[in-house]
This record gives C-alpha cells, structure tokens and sequence, in this order.
C-alpha cells in the first residue's frame, strides 16, 4: 500500500515523545539509537535529533538499498545501512553495541515477528530500551482488499497491495507473552485503535493518488 507520509510523520512524533515521557531520555548523548526500518523519508531519526540534538549516534537500517541510498543524500548526522531485521547474520556489525531501538510501522510488514524480536534483543547492550508501534489490523487495508475483489477496481488500482498482510497478527497479549519468552523485561504491550483522519479532502486525495480515489 502506498506510504502515508502524514501518518508516519505524526506517529514518529508520538513514539518517540512517548518515549521521553515513559522511559525519562534525556539528552541521550551516550546512547547508540537504530531505527529499525527508517523508511526512505526517515521521520524516527529525524524527530530523535530534533529532539535530542545532541545525541551520541543515530543509525538507521532498512532492507532496502535504494532507500538506504536516498537517505544518505539528504540526511546528515545519521549512519544508514541496509541490514534485514529478519536475518541475524546481516545485522553482526550491530549486536551488543546499540542501547536503543525504536521501529516505526515496520513490523506488520515482517512475518517472522518472533524472529526479528529477537534479532533485536541481540542487538541490545544489557539494560537497553525498545519501542516498536505497528498496526495489528488496518480497515483501509480490509476496504482496500474488499475492493480489488471487484475486477473493474483491480484493473483501475495502481497502488502497492500486499496479499494477506493482517492475516497472523496477534492481540497485544499475545506479544507480550512472545517477548517476554525471548528474554525482554518490564515489557508494556498497549493495543489501541486510533483513527487518523486527514487534515482535509484534498490531502486525502492526494495521498490515495495512485489509487482510484
Ligand atoms: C512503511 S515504511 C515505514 C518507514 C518509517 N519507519 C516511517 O515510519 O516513515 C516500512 C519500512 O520498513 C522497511 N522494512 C520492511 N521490512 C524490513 C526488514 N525485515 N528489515 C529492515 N527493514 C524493513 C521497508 O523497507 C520500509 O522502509
């Protein structure tokens, strides 16, 4: 599906403002932070040094060259690297060494979720902070796959869909439990729905341009 810029930029906002209030960072000037899935625009990184400016290092990874590529043009300040949060072995230069992770719409996208907890549990120096935020269901999603069932829509659609994206996700409990298996502790798992409505018709157009709306 097409990428909602506006909505990611806001749940940056909220993630990583969150975690200022929960985990109390402050200036973060010793701290080693990746983004896991920093996405080509990077909102998390960039929202981490507007708000902490002097942080010690930020590193963003992403599974995607060309968007590693892109980022490294207009971001300074920030270490990129295409690594896959899925696969232990592209990750080795990172374990033990990061006290910070944050990841930002990334994980519904994973589906080997355990896999990639853990992945980040190798990261982590003991005593380290994660905060992950995904969406567990999505209704434009189910509109969406409601939709190209009809074959007028699907022949119009020329947006991004991916099949079965929702199809094993778990309640909030169930992720506690698997995380707290693979070793995290004093773990928070929040479910909320949250309905992010466009500031106006026009912005909604335009996000769903390669659509049909
Ligand atoms: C929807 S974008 C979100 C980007 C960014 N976090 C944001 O909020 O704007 C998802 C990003 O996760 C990356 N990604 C997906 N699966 C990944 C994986 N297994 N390992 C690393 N990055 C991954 C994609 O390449 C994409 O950049």
């Amino acid at each position: 599906m097409e990428c909602n810029s506006w909505m990611h930029r806001v749940s940056a906002k909220t993630l990583i403002e969150s975690c200022k209030g929960e985990f109390g960072w402050e200036e973060l000037s010793r701290d080693v932070i990746m983004d896991v899935g920093c996405g080509v625009r990077g909102y998390g990184v960039q929202r981490i040094l507007q708000l902490f400016p002097a942080v010690g290092t930020i590193i963003g990874i992403c599974k995607d060259q060309e968007e590693v590529d892109k980022l490294k043009e207009t971001t300074k300040k920030i270490e990129f690297a295409v690594a896959d949060i899925e696969k232990r072995e592209t990750l080795q230069n990172y374990e033990g060494r990061i006290t910070k992770v944050i990841s930002i719409h990334v994980f519904h996208q994973i589906m080997e979720k355990e896999e990639a907890f853990r992945n980040i549990y190798h990261l982590l120096k003991p005593g380290g902070e994660v905060a992950v935020l995904f969406a567990i269901k999505s209704v434009t999603y189910e509109w969406l796959t409601e939709m190209l069932k009809n074959p007028k829509w699907k022949d119009a659609y020329q947006g991004h869909y991916v099949e079965d994206l929702y199809k094993r996700e778990l309640e909030a409990s169930a992720y506690k439990k698997m995380v707290v298996n693979i070793g995290f502790q004093e773990v928070k798992c929040l479910g909320e729905k949250r309905k992010l409505a466009y500031p106006s018709d026009k912005d909604c157009k335009g996000k769903n341009r390669q659509g049909v709306v």
